[in-house]
């Protein structure tokens, strides 16, 4: 059997990388993708030195160059993606008044959170057509319209946003037998996260992992959270 291939964006720390050791785990050739080269290098190689088929990427999903290189890099070594996390992500408006946020920080938190994952998605998305992969969203509780309250605007309105992109391109990659679906991993001790988080990077990476490894009869279109509970838009 071929060998399958994933791809974990920000994977450098945080969520992502425990992405990358569970999917590793499972014989999944993993790219370990973030923006700064070092980082990856000394990630992937701490995944390495436990024996996992960790592979390092160069990959800004702000940056479109990037994001093409890492598809060419991607299709000539595999021809083939299997599962795509977007889980690279931004926070930039902790706690801000949403009467006060700049206009220039929800364009920031977008350019990564939105225009990055739907960038990342339409380059990687042949790829992942020809073995009928898995996309994986990574959002948040925090973008459900339902539960919305005061503050961090910038950060809520990129996960409703995502959540709407993963509605529309679960229903345009039905028929060519790709999944998409969001997730809630959790409050999460990560960077982002803070110390007071209650849930690990192991934890968070759960549900993720899940769906990244859903076979032809798994959902799609759908919202999952820890437990891979379905959860409310
Ligand atoms: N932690 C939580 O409680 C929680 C809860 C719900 C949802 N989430 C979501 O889970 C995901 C992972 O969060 P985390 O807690 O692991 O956060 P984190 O520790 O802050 O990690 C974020 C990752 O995203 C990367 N990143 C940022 N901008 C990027 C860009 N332009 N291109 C590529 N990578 C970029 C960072 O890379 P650098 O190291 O280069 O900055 C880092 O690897 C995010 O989408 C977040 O919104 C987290």
């Amino acid at each position: 059997m071929e060998t399958k291939v994933a791809l974990v964006t920000g994977s450098n720390r945080g969520i992502g990388f425990e992405v990358v050791r569970q999917l590793a785990g499972r014989g999944y050739l993993a790219y370990l993708a973030g923006r700064d080269s070092a980082a990856i290098g000394e990630a992937a190689g701490r995944l390495g030195a436990e024996g996992l088929a960790v592979e390092p990427l160069v990959l800004d999903v702000t940056r479109p160059g990037s994001v093409m290189a890492a598809r060419s890099a991607v299709e000539a070594a595999h021809g083939r993606l299997d599962a795509l996390v977007n889980n690279a992500g931004v926070l930039l408006d902790e706690g801000m008044a949403g009467l006060e946020v700049q206009v220039e920080t929800v364009h920031a938190t977008f350019e990564v959170n939105v225009y990055g994952t739907l960038r990342v998605t339409q380059a990687f998305a042949p790829l992942l057509v020809r073995v009928r992969g898995n996309v994986v969203n990574v959002s948040s509780i925090m973008g459900q319209l339902a539960s919305a309250g005061p503050r961090y605007l910038a950060y809520r309105s990129s996960k409703a946003a995502l959540n709407m992109i993963t509605r529309v391109l679960a229903a345009e990659l039905k028929p060519h037998g790709v999944r998409v679906n969001a997730v809630h991993p959790g409050w999460i001790r990560t960077r982002m996260g803070g110390p007071a988080a209650p849930g690990t990077p192991e934890e968070g990476a759960e549900p993720i992992v899940w769906l990244a490894t859903l076979g032809p009869d798994g959902p799609t279109g759908g919202f999952f959270g820890p437990g891979n509970r379905p959860l409310d838009w």
